[in-house]
């Protein structure tokens, strides 16, 4: 039985990741978090089987701040595969203090290699990180995973940051390192700060629903795009990942379809019944640092046999109909 280590799995998309891993393998989980403002011990217990499950979790609080020292290394033991989640994620946030990004994610990632370096059984270890690393792609471009970082805000730099420490440990101490890149995740007990549960209250209270877009001379020449992938979808390809992924490579996880802002924030008044009321604000002047177009291409991983399969309306609007139902999340 193989045993995993979880970083951030208090968070969003670690709790999805360990609803799956506890779904659909028989492994042993270790979730380590620091339980910050972001990470939410409700989002276990929301989890459908976790009371039969949780006997195969083990949860340990600690700081990746700090380097793992060897009460927590005990207490974490050996393990056969890392999947490093944990990280400050809020780009915002990173805009107004870079350094505690840096220290998460830089150092974070950095003090978890170390650690990762004494395992004696590691097979591998999963460095998560975004397509915002490769900076705005152009309208029709989508990047590959060799491009070139340009990452535009200290967020996107500190995750760059941390792919290329990743990479060095691989070359440097053989670690078994594969890396991959994601684009907007969605779904259920998300951070009310995201767009999706942040629409989904706008709309509800008839309220304007801030649009980011490109604004000259008053009137609108772009919106912000993203491509989406459901949370359940990443799990489905960090497993499949884990299974057929090649040690030392980086692999792009790709969703459906590219949307607008606005196009998202329309399907989720739709589902609400409700008008949406979009309130357009120019990007450039009001969030330096935010780019307009994401895009990732996911042609390796689909040579290799993955592609997502979640149909995206269908998800987007369960995902909508449970939070509303779920008003905590909101
Ligand atoms: N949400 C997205 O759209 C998206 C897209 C691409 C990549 N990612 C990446 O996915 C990962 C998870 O993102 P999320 O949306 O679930 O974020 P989240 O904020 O919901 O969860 C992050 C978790 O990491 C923990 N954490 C943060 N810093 C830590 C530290 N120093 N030590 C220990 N624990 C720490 C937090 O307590 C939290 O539980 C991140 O690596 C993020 O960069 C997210």
């Amino acid at each position: 039985m193989k045993k995993v280590l979880l970083t951030g799995g208090m968070g969003f998309l670690g709790s999805h990741v360990l609803e799956g891993i506890l779904k659909q393998t028989d492994w042993q989980v270790v979730i380590l978090d620091r339980l910050d403002t972001s990470g939410n011990p409700k989002r276990l217990s929301d989890i459908l089987v976790w009371e039969k499950e949780k006997h195969r979790v083990k949860i340990v609080w600690w700081d990746l701040k700090s380097s793992l020292n060897d009460r927590i290394s005990t207490d974490i033991g050996e393990v056969d595969y890392i999947w490093h989640l944990a990280a400050s994620s809020h780009v915002d946030r990173s805009i107004e203090d870079p350094l505690s990004f840096v220290m998460d994610n830089v150092v974070g990632t950095t003090n978890l290699l170390e650690f990762s370096r004494k395992l004696k059984n590691l097979e591998l270890f999963i460095n998560f990180s975004t397509d915002e690393v490769f900076g705005p792609a152009e309208k029709g471009y989508a990047h590959n995973e060799d491009d070139k970082h340009r990452p535009s805000n200290p967020y996107s730099a500190s995750k760059s940051a941390a792919v290329d420490i990743g990479y060095s440990f691989h070359k440097t101490y053989s670690l078994p390192i594969i890396t991959t890149h994601t684009m907007n995740i969605y779904g259920e007990k998300q951070s009310p700060e995201k767009l999706i549960p942040k629409c989904i209250r706008m709309v509800q209270q008839q309220k304007p629903m801030p649009i980011f877009a490109e604004l000259k001379d008053g009137k609108m020449t772009a919106v912000g795009s993203r491509f989406w992938i459901h949370a359940r979808e990443v799990f489905n390809a960090l497993l499949f990942i884990t299974n057929k992924g090649k040690i030392g490579e980086f692999y792009n996880i790709i969703g459906f379809d590219e949307f607008t802002n606005l196009e998202i924030c329309q399907m989720v008044a739709s589902v609400i019944g409700k008008p949406l009321i979009p309130d357009f604000v120019d990007f450039h002047s009001s969030r330096p640092g935010h780019d307009i177009r994401y895009a990732l291409d996911g042609t390796k991983l689909k040579e290799l046999g993955w592609s997502p399969s979640l149909p995206f309306k269908e998800s987007l609007s369960k995902t909508v109909l449970w939070t509303i139902n779920n008003p905590y999340w909101l």
